[in-house]
This record gives structure tokens, C-alpha cells and sequence, in this order.
């Protein structure tokens, strides 16, 4: 088996055609969509930047230049927040692009899952553990403690295997996650030893379902590879690391914070309700403004 070093590399899927948010999503990505006043992807992006990951890699698909765009110098704007010496912006403006983090993109041509999606990271992901972040997941970290990614791979220095973020799901929503079971062990890991995807709540072996973050080790692409297709050509994760668990170890963890699901229009809602009611510029008055509203 080849020595797994350390985590360097996280991918973003990006590729998905976001229906739930037509008309929003039609000429611009879901993950461009602003929670207050960032887009969706940029706190997927930092939170991987605070785990200590350099190397982005977007898998990205039409209708997704503004990411590209997002994560490049905007020299125009720059040299014009310069000139009128709007210091503040200009630094807000660089600091989405630090100096050693580093881009790159690929297509997807046509969205065939999330595995498939994966799987055209490969060459640039190469054989190496990596990150895989689902950034419609918004992660909201305890407000003592860290980010999500960076508690996983706190874990990940130690065990040198996959892990999943897992969260305990209402019975009712079992039809939303993939859903894992296994050996309980401390720290908020279990073992896992069965994966079932969007089961119905009397098939679901437990109710701890997987989160948008993901850490994999490279074997997991030959697993992706061996998947059958399923319906409309679609290659499912899932099913990918399904079949790595019989070969490796893979591990899932209850992490501490909070998950808004941003790919639903409530969990969108919620999730700029609550961070607009944290920002510092805005909070005070929208929190007023909140008291003030006559909800019947
Ligand atoms: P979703 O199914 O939540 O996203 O996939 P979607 O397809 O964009 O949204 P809806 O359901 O049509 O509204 C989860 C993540 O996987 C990516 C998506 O971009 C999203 O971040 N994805 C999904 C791909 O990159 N390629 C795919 O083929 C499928």
C-alpha cells in the first residue's frame, strides 16, 4: 500500500445543474449564491484553507465561469479601489485569493453524480488522500472550537484513512442522506461497516447520515471506476466508498457544528437568517428588525 501523507488537496464538486433554485441557477452557479454577502463557495474554501489545504481543485461544468472568475485577481476592480484608496475593500477583495493557495479546474461534461464528478479530479488529485467538499452543505464550526474540515483531519493525522462527517438525522429524513452503522468508538468515531443511500427510515440501519465534507484516500477512485452505472448513467460516492470499506478502514465522525442544507431553499433561508444575525455589520439592526416583525 503506498504511504499515505498528509492532507494537501480538497475537491469541489461544482458541476450540478442546481434545479431546486431555478430560475436563481440558470445563467449562474448554485454556488455563487450568497449567504449575506459571500458566495456559498467561498466559505467552502476557507473552511478547507483553515484545515490547513493549499491546492483547491473545482470540477466545475457550463454556466460555472463566475467561479474561475471569483478565485482569480480582479485587476480592474483592484486598481480602482486603489486609486480611490478604498483600502478595506481592496483588502476584502484579495484576501478570497491568499498568495499560497493555489486553483485548479476541471470539467465535468455532463453531471453523472457526484462520483463521477470525483472521478474527473483524479489526474489532478494524483495519489494522494484529499478532501472532497459539497459546498451547498454550509459548515458552521462550535464558536470555541474549529471549522468541520479541520476537526476531520485533526482525526485524519491519526487514523490515515477515510472519513466521513456524519450528523444524527431526524427518522423522517433518513430519504435525504446516505446513511452509515457501525462500531461506536470514542471521539465521536465509529467504525463503519454498512452504507445505504436515501434509505426509507424502516430500511435505514441507523440514523447518522453523511454530511457534505468528505476525507478519502486515493484508492477510493479505483472503487469509483468498478461502480455500474445507475440510473441516467449516474456513477453515485456512495457507492464508490461502499466498496472501499472492504478493502480499508473507513471511519465516520460526528463533528461539532451546525449544517445548513443551502442546496434547499429553506436550509438557504436559515442559514442567512442566522449568519446575517452573527455579521458584524448588519447584525444589531436585522436583529431589531426581526423583534419588530408581527409573524401570525
Ligand atoms: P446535488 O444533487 O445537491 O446538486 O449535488 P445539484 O444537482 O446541483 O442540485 P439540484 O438537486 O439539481 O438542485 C451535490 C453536489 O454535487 C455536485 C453539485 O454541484 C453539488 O455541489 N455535483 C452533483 C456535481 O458536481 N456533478 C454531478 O454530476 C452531480
Amino acid at each position: 500500500m503506498p504511504k499515505i501523507t498528509n492532507l494537501n488537496k480538497a475537491v469541489f464538486p461544482v458541476a450540478g445543474l442546481g434545479t431546486r433554485f431555478l430560475p436563481a441557477t440558470k445563467a449562474q452557479p448554485k454556488e455563487m449564491l450568497p449567504v449575506v454577502d459571500k458566495p456559498l463557495i467561498q466559505y467552502a474554501v476557507e473552511e478547507a484553507y483553515a484545515a490547513g489545504i493549499r491546492h483547491m481543485i473545482f470540477v466545475t461544468g457550463r454556466n460555472k465561469r463566475a467561479i474561475e472568475d471569483h478565485f482569480d485577481t480582479a485587476y480592474e476592480l483592484e486598481n480602482e479601489l486603489e486609486v480611490a484608496q478604498k483600502l478595506e475593500l481592496l483588502k476584502l477583495v484579495k484576501s478570497v485569493q491568499p498568495q499560497d493557495m493555489d486553483c485548479s479546474y476541471v470539467r465535468q461534461p455532463r453531471s453523472l453524480g457526484l462520483g463521477h464528478a470525483v472521478l474527473c479530479a483524479e489526474h489532478l488529485v494524483g495519489n494522494e488522500p484529499f478532501a472532497v467538499l459539497l459546498a451547498d452543505d454550509l459548515m458552521v464550526g462550535p464558536q470555541d472550537g474549529q471549522p468541520v474540515l479541520a476537526q476531520m483531519s485533526a482525526q485524519f493525522d491519526r487514523l490515515k484513512q477515510s472519513i466521513l462527517a456524519v450528523q444524527e438525522v431526524p427518522a423522517e429524513h433518513t430519504r435525504r442522506y446516505g446513511i452509515v452503522a457501525g462500531e461506536e468508538m470514542k471521539d465521536g468515531l465509529m467504525k463503519v461497516n454498512a452504507m445505504v443511500e436515501k434509505p426509507a427510515p424502516e430500511a435505514a440501519p441507523s440514523r447518522m447520515g453523511v454530511a457534505g465534507r468528505y476525507i478519502l484516500t486515493p484508492a477510493v477512485f479505483r472503487h469509483i471506476r468498478n461502480q455500474p452505472t445507475g440510473v441516467g448513467g449516474e456513477i453515485q460516492l456512495t457507492d464508490g466508498i461502499a466498496s472501499l470499506m472492504k478493502e480499508e478502514a473507513v471511519y465516520a465522525f460526528q463533528y461539532k457544528g451546525k449544517r445548513y442544507d443551502c442546496g434547499s431553499k429553506s436550509g438557504f433561508l436559515e442559514a442567512t437568517v442566522e449568519l446575517a444575525l452573527q455579521h458584524p455589520e448588519v447584525g444589531e439592526n436585522f436583529r431589531a428588525y426581526l423583534k419588530e416583525l408581527k409573524l401570525g
